[in-house]
């Protein structure tokens, strides 16, 4: 996930000045391998029936079902041909700038770590499994392509208004944590989420969050959590409509009307929202109560 947090402020040892480094597939050994393969098998099976079309599509015609952490060139090499999107290796978090400018020229960075055994659940930092399990597939769908590349554009002019913690929201809220609606139906897509055992139940499942229709300046007075599930999910009613309520909006009115606006707390609801469920936000009650000594 791209929170905005960054670990480095110059490219580390290794990696040239776009921080990319080589993904050196050769250095992963027979551990790292099988966990990418165990949590593969867990996630594809809790996926069926749960994942958009579009993910799942993804996941075949990528043929990310063959064993072992994916060799990005070979990776590339099918996706470029499918939508003209690459992946490649970067160390760690990267600054703004540098990941708005990579997706802007359709490459998607990965980091090119796999987490330990003992992290099966939860990691703080993005490492491979996330990034391509949960953000590759849909980059093989031409309309969520074009989505990630218009992003990537408007994070680079978001950095002229002084906006980008609030587009940041709008990722957030899409890229990693989005709800698409399909055939009547609730269906994940955020990479956040599909990369999750624990939420990709959760979010579809749990009573907990709130499921609300999204709407762009909604989303974008937003804050969200790090630390835990998502108290709102937002839900789209294509990638077509994704599409164009941002790629062909201009931002500049939403950022200057953002600036007369509170920010809303994760999970608020308001009058105008249209709420596919409105949560009971028992499982933060619950955690908090605990908390209390
Ligand atoms: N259209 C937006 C702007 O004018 C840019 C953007 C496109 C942002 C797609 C997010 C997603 O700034
Ligand atoms: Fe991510």
């Amino acid at each position: 996930m791209s929170d905005g947090l960054h670990i480095h402020e110059t490219p580390p040892e290794g990696a040239g000045p776009d921080w990319t480094v080589p993904q050196d597939w050769s250095h992963y050994d027979a551990q790292e391998h099988a966990v990418w393969d165990l949590l593969f098998a867990r996630q594809t099976a809790q996926l069926q029936g749960r994942a958009c079309e579009a993910y799942l599509r993804g996941l075949d015609v990528l043929s990310l079902s063959r064993p072992g952490i994916p060799d990005f060139a070979e990776l590339s090499d099918r996706l470029t041909k499918l939508t003209g999107w690459q992946v490649v290796a970067v160390p760690g978090l990267v600054p703004d700038a540098v990941f708005f400018d990579h997706l802007a020229n359709r490459r998607f960075v990965a980091g090119n770590f796999i987490r330990r055994p003992d992290q099966l659940d939860y990691l703080e930092e993005p490492d491979v499994f996330h990034d391509v399990f949960g953000h590759v597939p849909l980059l093989a769908d031409p309309i969520y392509a074009d989505y990630m590349q218009a992003y990537g554009l408007g994070g680079l002019r978001s950095l002229e208004f002084g906006a980008i913690h609030k587009l940041a929201r709008l990722y957030w809220y899409t890229v990693e944590f989005g709800l698409i609606e399909e055939a009547d139906r609730l269906k994940l897509f955020g990479a956040g989420i599909v990369s999750s055992h624990g939420e990709s139940e959760f979010a579809l499942d749990d009573p907990s969050p709130n499921r609300i229709a999204f709407d762009l300046l909604r989303v974008m007075r937003t804050n969200y959590r790090i630390d835990d599930y998502q108290q709102s999910y937002f839900v789209i009613p294509s990638f077509e409509a994704l599409l164009k309520a941002t790629a062909e909006a201009d931002f500049a009115p939403v950022y200057a009307a953002l600036e007369t606006l509170d920010d809303l707390a994760p999970p608020d609801v308001l009058p105008d929202d249209r709420l596919f469920k409105r949560g009971t936000q028992a499982y933060w009650r619950n955690k908090t109560a605990r908390a209390k000594p």
